[in-house]
């Protein structure tokens, strides 16, 4: 069982939505993928459909027992939903590495950790847990600062850990967007980060998906929204090694 901490200090990144999105494309193709929501704003709970439903993420790592996933509508994606809880998360022992054991690893082949964006407990642990960050971040000069600051952090901690950067609300056209990308292919090595192939445009329906509470797939299987989550599926799979 792979478990991937979907990481930026920055917010609005797009974190919720490629957690949704990836573990709606993963499952869709037959990947058994568990989604937790460690932000207490819930976006991807709401996203889903189940802001307010139980067991949630603060049961998951504070009860000692193992708990029941919920099953969401799309087929081999389940959830533990956010919990307002999460904001007042405190704690000095390591609270992810136990209560990730506590989950089969028969029923699940990956299992995606949103983040908040910030450095709280909640982050830090899911990180220093996970086999690998996803970072996605927005591709404008002004984004990269945070990206390299939230990387350095990771890096006092976690020098290994392996970093793949997202690039997400992508607009091919714009002079900005070469700019970006040109600082961003040239400080992977220094960083010592992977920027992924696939990028996810910038596509209304994406955002409209989350409104609807139904993976963009679903809500518009023929948007540039659901190709790139499909294409970034395959991507991860192979570099991943997802079984
Ligand atoms: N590809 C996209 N095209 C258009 N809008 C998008 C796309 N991806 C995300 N958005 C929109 O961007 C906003 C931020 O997305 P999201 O909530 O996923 O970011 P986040 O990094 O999880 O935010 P936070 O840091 O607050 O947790 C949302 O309004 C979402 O609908
Ligand atoms: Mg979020």
């Amino acid at each position: 069982m792979l478990t991937i901490a979907c990481f930026n200090l920055k917010g609005g990144t797009g974190k919720s939505t490629t957690a949704i999105n990836l573990g709606a494309a993963l499952a869709t193709s037959k990947c058994k993928v568990l989604l937790i929501d460690l932000d207490g704003q819930r976006t991807l709970s709401f996203g889903l459909g189940f802001d307010g439903q139980t067991p949630t993420a603060i049961d998951w790592l504070t009860s000692g027992e193992a708990i029941a996933p919920i099953a969401t509508k799309t087929k081999n994606l389940c959830l533990i939903p956010g919990d307002i809880g999460m904001f007042r998360l405190a704690a000095s022992d390591d609270l992810f590495t136990p209560s990730l054991k506590g989950i089969r690893p028969l029923d699940f082949n990956i299992v995606l950790l949103d983040c908040p964006p910030s450095l709280g407990v909640a982050s830090v642990q899911a990180i220093l847990a996970a086999d690998r960050v996803l970072m996605p971040t927005l591709c404008e000069p002004a984004a990269l600062k945070g990206l390299s600051e939230a990387i350095g952090l990771i890096r006092d901690d976690a020098p290994d850990k392996p970093i793949d950067v997202l690039r997400v609300r992508y607009r091919r056209r714009l002079a900005l967007t070469r700019e970006a990308d040109d600082l961003l292919i040239g400080s992977a090595e220094d960083l010592n980060y992977r920027l992924l192939y696939s990028s996810i445009p910038e596509n209304i329906q994406v955002a409209e998906s989350i409104a609807q509470q139904v993976p963009v797939l679903e809500y518009a299987p023929k948007s540039s929204g659901s190709a790139a989550y499909k294409s970034l599926a395959k991507e991860v799979s192979k570099l991943w090694k997802v079984k």
